[in-house]
């Protein structure tokens, strides 16, 4: 089923090298209507078919975007028409700070280049029967703050839904996403919008809609180490219901379950490798975490780390009394 037949309160927002196809399944385990998303994938790389595992999905991770990055719009069109036979949605990367992106004027760039960004969702639009949707930053810097005209420009040449990461370009990551700002865009949309940023409990995500008054909410470390965050938002969004937090033992069966997929789609070595960057989110409740972490990233089989893991777990339960 690839269509989006409801309406989405929760996107996974798209993260490079951290949101694949064994992540995003996980995801999914928890939450039904979950909008899931691609790591963002170069336009230029897939029609000069460079396949590669960022392109592998499964159909039980449905409904999926794809999201696509560029700045050249026949590029860009050719594409959103090969994702198209599979995409729930096509997503436009528009917010991108990384220098590398930003230098060839795609990502966070396109923010001060209108007119291309326009050209391009028309080109885009033009070749696919699925949503199109676009993901930006607040601007390029405090002082060219322009997502409100942004997302009217690209409203206006038929792009469905779109998603603001509360930071400018020139914020990186620093400081906090400002969600109030995004509120700015309140009676200026007639499609929805979506907020994103530092949203990573359910207290988060209540201010985050209060402030900004979004449609729904975009969401990506936050599920990293923590996929039943999108069942606790599904639960909210459906009655209200709070969920209690994963326990200790939950979080380490799931980053088993994590762990065995990574080393199935790549095998031990580049799966062990790609794990360790998540370790940290999902023992961050340990006491003595960072030093869990320092044996965790330099042991190199699977079945040792799985072993370890469960070390931390008995002296974790002993040290609970
Ligand atoms: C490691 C990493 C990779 C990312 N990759 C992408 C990407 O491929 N496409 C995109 O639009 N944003 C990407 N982002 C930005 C996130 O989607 C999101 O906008 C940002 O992390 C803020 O939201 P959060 O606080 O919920 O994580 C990335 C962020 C991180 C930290």
């Amino acid at each position: 089923m690839k269509k989006i037949t409801k309406d989405i309160k929760v996107i996974q927002a798209p993260l490079a090298g951290i949101s694949d196809t064994v992540y995003r399944k996980l995801i999914r385990k928890y939450s039904k209507e979950t909008l899931l998303m691609t790591e963002m994938i170069s336009s230029e790389a897939l029609v000069n078919n460079q396949k590669t595992l960022i392109t592998k999905f499964d159909k039980e991770e449905y409904p999926l975007g794809f999201q696509l990055s560029g700045h050249k719009p026949h590029i860009m069109a050719r594409a959103a028409k090969i994702l198209n036979e599979w995409a729930s949605c096509i997503d436009l990367n528009f917010g991108c700070p990384v220098n590398k992106v930003v230098k060839g004027t795609d990502g966070s760039a396109m923010m001060r280049n209108v007119e291309l960004a326009k050209e391009i969702a028309l080109a885009v639009k033009e070749v696919i029967d699925v949503p199109l949707s676009a993901k930006f930053r607040l601007g390029w810097s405090l002082d060219e703050i322009n997502f409100v005209e942004f997302a009217k420009e690209l409203e206006s040449v038929g792009v469905d839904f779109v998603t603001i990461h509360g930071r400018t370009r020139s914020q990186m990551y620093s400081g906090n996403a400002d969600w109030e700002k995004i509120g700015l865009l309140k009676n200026e949309l007639k499609i929805p919008y979506y907020a994103n940023g530092d949203v990573k409990t359910l207290q988060d995500a209540k201010k985050c809609l209060e402030l900004s008054g979004a449609n729904g909410l975009s969401i990506g470390r936050g599920f990293m180490g923590n996929p039943t965050f999108a069942q606790a938002l599904e639960n909210y969004f459906k009655d209200g219901e709070i969920n209690k937090e994963s326990s200790l033992e939950e979080k380490i069966e799931i980053l088993k379950e994590h762990i065995n997929g990574e080393v199935e789609l790549r095998g031990e070595v580049n799966g062990i490798k790609f794990m360790r960057k998540f370790y940290n989110f999902y023992i961050s409740s340990v006491r003595d975490a960072s030093k869990y972490r320092q044996v965790l990233v330099r042991i190199e089989s699977q079945k040792e780390i799985l072993k370890v893991l469960d070390e931390i777990l008995s002296l974790h339960l002993a040290n609970c009394g």
